[in-house]
């Protein structure tokens, strides 16, 4: 075996494994990986973060009301441009209303994650993608993120807006996300 490979193969087995948010855990759930895309069959709604390489973390429901306040700080260090992709999935728009409002309540609160978050309401999953080495996403950049996606997809529809330069994307789709 190569030294590198050897390194590579250490550091994934003594990488430690720390879930994304310190909510309180409700379960580690086994999901089904195809391509870019991660799906939970049967997902109960609520919160869910990467964890290792066969479950998520699931930390149960959040409120589905948009949150009263939204937090504007560092708003204008952000990346205000919209770069959507439609990905032609159709759902109701008010299950897509509950999981980016479920999204917003977890950001007042944990706007920090690397890997992904996603928020799942009726079969909706609300996420953020981390292709870096973490990120930061401030409720007022997911209210624009989602204004982006709803402009260009319309409110029924699964997409998302790619921020290249931080590594990260920000959306909806029905029945999983993609990373
Ligand atoms: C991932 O974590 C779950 C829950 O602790 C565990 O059952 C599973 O074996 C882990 N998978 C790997 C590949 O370590
Ligand atoms: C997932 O992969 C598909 C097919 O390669 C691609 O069209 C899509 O943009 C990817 N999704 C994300 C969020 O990168």
């Amino acid at each position: 075996m190569h030294f590198a490979s050897f390194v590579a193969l250490a550091a994934f087995f003594i990488a430690p494994v720390v879930a994304a948010v310190d909510l309180p855990l409700v379960a580690y759930v086994p999901f089904v990986k195809e391509g870019n895309r991660t799906t939970v069959p049967g997902a109960a709604d609520g919160v869910y973060t990467s964890y290792n390489s066969t479950h998520l973390a699931f930390y149960g429901p959040l409120s589905t009301e948009a949150p009263a306040v939204e937090v504007r700080s560092g708003l204008d260090e952000r990346q205000l441009t919209c770069d959507v992709s439609c990905n032609g999935q159709f759902t109701l728009a008010v299950d897509i209303t509950g999981a980016n409002n479920g999204m917003a309540n977890l950001l007042v609160t944990h706007s920090s994650f690397s890997g992904s978050i996603s928020y799942v309401f009726s079969n909706v999953w609300a996420f953020g993608c981390d292709y870096g080495n973490g990120q930061n996403e401030p409720v007022s950049q997911w209210n624009f993120d989602v204004g982006c996606v709803n402009a260009q997809c319309g409110t029924t529809q699964g997409g998302w807006n790619s921020h290249h330069s931080w590594k990260s994307t920000y959306g909806r789709e029905i029945g999983g996300f993609s990373c």
